[in-house]
């Protein structure tokens, strides 16, 4: 429960969180990449404005996210995406800024130009309208996007995926949690974009390639499953074992489909492996998928699946897998121990 006055930024002290016993209301921003998000989420669960807007076709050009022209991006939108959650809100709640209970934004890790812009914005809000403000971790963020339209309750196990992180996650209570694993190198997503590039898919590769995946034969080749201790994993060696075969078809016209599908079931097996470890050794009966790849139609599969050995699997909805403010609202709500001043800063990345 968070129950501290925030001397900065409200007047009144303001209690949030599942034990505060009335209605929060609280509007987030992320801006830690390529989205420019601003969502409403009322007690942690229910969206009622959710608004993003997407950088994709800009960054496409250039087959990747450049930083510099992101935060640029996230200059023009970011009044946009702010106006219309409020819009949106009003017509379907009726709720107006001053019904808004604390503002929130995403602190890191990510690009910190792009950061600066929503957390900026957030900070200004809280300060316009006199309440609270909360700095959020983008990952602890992508975690909550499974409270949002559901009734899960911790404690469970969570694997987090993303294009800057791949880990095991046991979550113990609402505000505790503790990274049981996590790759040594490339994180999954990253590993799915450097493959695609190698095979000669367009930015962004990762959705691209799993489309492919899907026509394809899952064994057509045999990859390396990385043997890595405990709960960690390491995607690098795959990466090369793709780079050998691309190239051992020397110029000659490649089975792109069959090559998608087998590294596709290797990562996917890989993660599964690992996670049933994990959820054996914890006894939880609960498990959720997080983070940008948590989108993956194969990961997916192999994650529902556990639901015939007796897991309740959670998994965001689409939208809520890729980057969105809605999760950063709910994690405000449930994660946060304090409110945070004006003195917040961003962060690239968790040390
Ligand atoms: O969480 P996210 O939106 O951004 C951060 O990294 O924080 O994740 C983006 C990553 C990218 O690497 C993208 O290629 C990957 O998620 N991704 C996918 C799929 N959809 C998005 N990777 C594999 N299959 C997908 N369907
Ligand atoms: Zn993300």
């Amino acid at each position: 429960m968070k129950n501290i006055k925030n001397k900065l930024f409200s007047k009144e002290p303001v209690t949030i969180g599942p034990e505060s016993g009335y209605d929060n209301y609280i509007m987030a921003i992320e801006s830690s990449c390529d989205e420019t998000a601003c969502a409403i989420v009322k007690n942690g669960r229910e969206v009622i404005a959710n608004v993003v807007a997407s950088q994709i076709k800009t960054h496409a050009q250039f087959g990747g996210v450049i930083p510099e022209i992101a935060a640029r991006e996230h200059l023009d939108s970011i009044n946009i995406v702010i106006d219309e959650a409020f819009k949106q809100a009003n017509e379907c709640a009726g709720i107006n800024p001053q019904d808004i209970t604390a503002f929130a934004g995403t602190a890191g890790p990510g690009l910190v130009g792009c950061l600066l812009v929503g957390l900026n914005a957030a900070k200004t809000l809280a300060l316009t309208y006199d309440k609270p403000f909360i700095g959020v971790n983008h990952l602890n963020a992508h975690l909550c996007g499974n409270y949002l339209d559901t009734d899960l309750k911790p404690p469970f196990m969570a694997l987090l995926v993303s294009g800057g992180h791949t880990q095991i996650i046991d979550v113990k209570s609402y505000s505790e949690q503790k990274i049981i694993g996590e790759t040594v190198d490339d994180a999954v997503g990253e590993a799915y974009d450097k493959v695609a590039r190698l095979i000669g898919l367009p930015y962004p590769g990762g959705p691209r390639l799993d489309k492919l995946a899907q026509e394809g034969n899952p064994h057509a080749f045999k990859l390396p499953e990385a043997r890595v201790d405990g709960y960690n994993f390491s995607f690098s060696g795959l990466k090369t074992a793709v780079l050998r075969l691309v190239k051992s078809f020397d110029g000659q016209e490649m089975p792109v489909k069959d090559i998608c599908a087998s590294f596709q079931e290797t990562v996917s097996s890989t993660l599964l492996h690992k996670l049933k470890k994990a959820l054996e050794t914890s006894g939880y009966k609960q498990v959720v998928i997080a983070g940008g790849v948590a989108a993956n139609s194969e990961i997916r599969k192999k994650i529902f699946n556990l639901e015939n050995e007796g897991y309740k699997v959670f998994a965001p909805p689409m939208k809520y897998c890729t980057d969105n403010a809605a999760m950063v609202a709910s994690c405000a709500y449930f994660n946060t121990n304090t409110f945070d001043d004006v003195n917040t800063e961003v962060f690239s990345r968790v040390n």
